[in-house]
């Protein structure tokens, strides 16, 4: 989380770093600041949004150099004094941090002991030390790699000496970071979305690669000091991309672009009527005795889902796990596991945190990702990459990726199951083009879906149950509803609630049951009475085939890829619970799109 920049160049970087951190405000929006040289050096910080940063900014500011912050507040309450970009004591070291320094405490005592720092962070401890370090005698260069060494923990850093006006120093471990090649100028930024209007070439930095940005070159060292010559890479995105457009929010415009994902699914991962997978991929989970698939939020629900593919198509035993519990509880494993990590971003901590341990434990394990980031972390540090092809996702609550994901993971599973012999009843390929109707169909009925989310989620409190698959959208379901309209929510497993849930049943409180399992129907319909004689305000969503009057019915489409489109109507419930509550849909309170820190 914190997304931050830097710019050094011949022209003036204010507009790179206002315009930078709007871009990154997705990856934590509590507080934010920019620096530079000007003669002196400038720091304007303020609490909230970019917007108020902007306020700030004197129109007539020029910044040859300059870092910038936006910040999810982790060590330190949300105030100017602890937002970032931070200051040595004498003002020389200005620096910006993304991370989380696990020792902070560590060095404070040992180099701080009786000294009153100024803010809470552990950020600041970094800058502190530089400044004691270059007050020995070293190079600012020296005492920045001197520090590093020092520290423990994750971190992304801009660094810059007001004794020199052409240099950025650049580091990072565990956080993400990248160096963007202008015309007579560089930047630096935590991911390439905020740089895509001003360049789109770019050099990966590795963990514990020390980088010196000046405006015509960029240096980059390995921890023994060694010069390593990289290719710049080009990123799958373009500038328009992460514009709104015409919708007002980007949740809605990425719930709605469902559709297109889809169909970009269907021809990057067909051809010839064929499934097109790397072989080597297919291979690898073929031979599994056990696939893994571990994620966080709605990348762990997606997991749910598409462990029902493997062990129903592929018949191969399937566990999903959240990363950040995995990763210091590991389950006893099978002697061939598959690893199989979900991730929007590429670049969630606790997932990282998996792959380090599971390394450790044995070097031969492989590992692949389903991620909508090319250039991420986890796709660099993983062996197999699967992309999304959803496009940029920019709200923080995630819609497109998740669809795609469950796609993506069908899409394997039937791949697996096909060359393992298993008979497929049913060509995927067919029913995930019915799947993408299915959703379009969804997405031209918002003005009913729009007013049944009105008259529904009224109350403090509601509830999503679902049985099988179902149950997993339930959850999904419920996150999204929780996350952005505050509406405190759980999704239940339908026969569960009656041991103890029912309980929080009052008169009116909504509750909506997805029913997409011919199977399972009349279960589920017996769990909604329950509930509805106890003066609950229900509502079933289900396939036109099971649909009763009062229901919201959704197309027929195969059973088994019927979470892909009925979570699509709860997804636009979430959006217009939030945006019927006045909130701001795109940023809800305390989250981050991009969780960088465990
Ligand atoms: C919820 C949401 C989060 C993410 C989770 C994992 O809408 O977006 O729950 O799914 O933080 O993020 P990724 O998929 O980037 O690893």
């Amino acid at each position: 989380m914190c997304g931050i920049v830097g710019y050094v160049g011949n022209g003036n970087g204010v507009q790179f770093l206002i315009d930078g951190l709007n871009s990154l405000e997705y990856r934590g929006y509590d507080s934010c600041g920019i620096a530079g040289i000007n003669g002196e050096v400038k720091v304007l910080k303020t609490v909230g949004r970019i917007k108020n940063l902007e306020d700030l900014v004197p129109e007539d500011l020029e910044l040859s150099i300059g870092i910038g912050h936006t910040r999810w507040a982790t060590h330190g309450g949300v105030n100017t004094t602890n937002s970032h970009p931070h200051q040595s004591f004498n003002k020389r070291f200005t620096l910006v941090h993304n991370g989380v320094i696990e020792n902070f405490q560590e060095l404070k005592d040992r180099f701080f002991k009786n000294v009153n720092l100024v803010s809470e962070t552990d950020t600041e401890v970094i800058v502190q030390l530089v400044e004691l370090f270059s007050n020995e005698g070293l190079t600012t260069k020296e005492a920045f790699l001197k520090t590093i060494s020092k520290l423990q923990g994750s971190y992304a850093l801009c660094l810059i000496d007001s004794e020199d006006k052409n240099t950025i120093y650049v580091a990072k471990n565990k956080s993400p970071l990248l160096v963007g090649i202008g015309e007579d100028c560089n930047y630096v930024g935590s991911d390439a979305l905020a740089m895509i209007k001003y360049t789109n070439k770019f050099f990966e930095i590795n963990d514990k690669e020390i980088v010196t940005v000046t405006k015509n070159d960029v240096v980059i060292e390995n921890k023994f000091g060694e010069i390593i010559t990289r290719d710049t890479f080009t990123p799958d995105i373009k500038h328009g991309e992460i514009d709104k457009g015409v919708y007002p929010h980007y949740m809605i415009k990425e719930i709605d672009e469902q559709s297109s994902a889809m169909r970009n699914i269907l021809s990057k991962y067909f051809e010839d009527k064929k499934i097109s997978i790397d072989a080597e991929i297919v291979e690898k989970v073929k031979e599994a005795d056990r696939i893994y698939i571990i994620g966080c939020g709605t990348s762990y629900n997606a997991g749910l889902v598409g462990r029902h593919y493997f062990e129903k198509w592929a018949k191969i035993p399937t566990e999903v796990h959240l990363a950040s519990e995995f990763a210091y509880n590991v389950p006893l494993l099978s002697k061939k596991p598959m690893f199989i990590f979900l991730s929007q971003s590429g670049e969630t901590a606790d997932l990282r945190a998996v792959l380090t341990k599971m390394k450790e434990v044995d070097k031969d394990y492989k590992f692949l990702v389903l991620t909508n980031v090319s250039a991420s972390t986890l796709s660099r540090e993983c062996d197999y990459t699967l992309l999304l092809h959803a496009g940029v996702e920019i709200a923080v609550a995630s819609t497109k990726a998740y669809t795609s994901q469950i796609a993506i993971l069908s899409i394997l599973a039937y791949e697996v199951a096909t060359q393992i012999g298993r008979k497929m009843k049913f060509n995927l390929e067919k029913e995930l083009a019915v799947v993408t109707s299915a959703i379009d169909s969804i997405l031209d009925d918002k003005k009913t879906i729009k007013n049944i989310a009105n008259k529904l989620f009224t109350e403090r409190n509601a509830f999503y149950i679902g049985r099988g698959v179902d149950y997993y959208s339930a959850c999904e379901a419920s996150l999204k509803l929780k996350e952005v309209s505050y509406i405190q929510t759980e999704g239940f497993a339908g026969g569960e609630l009656k041991h103890g849930t029912i309980a929080l049943i009052e008169k009116n409180t909504p509750v909506v049951a997805l029913i997409t399992n011919t199977k399972l129907d009349l279960n589920t319909r017996s769990n909604i009475s329950e509930v509805a004689s106890r003066g609950a305000n229900t509502l079933v969503i289900t396939l036109e085939k099971l649909a009763r009057e009062n229901d919201y019915a959704i197309p027929n489409v195969h059973e088994d890829l019927a979470p892909i489109v009925s979570i699509v109507v709860t997804q636009l419930f979430a959006y217009y619970a939030a945006t019927g509550r006045g909130l701001d849909v795109d940023k809800p309170r305390n989250l981050a799109k991009s969780v960088t820190v465990e």
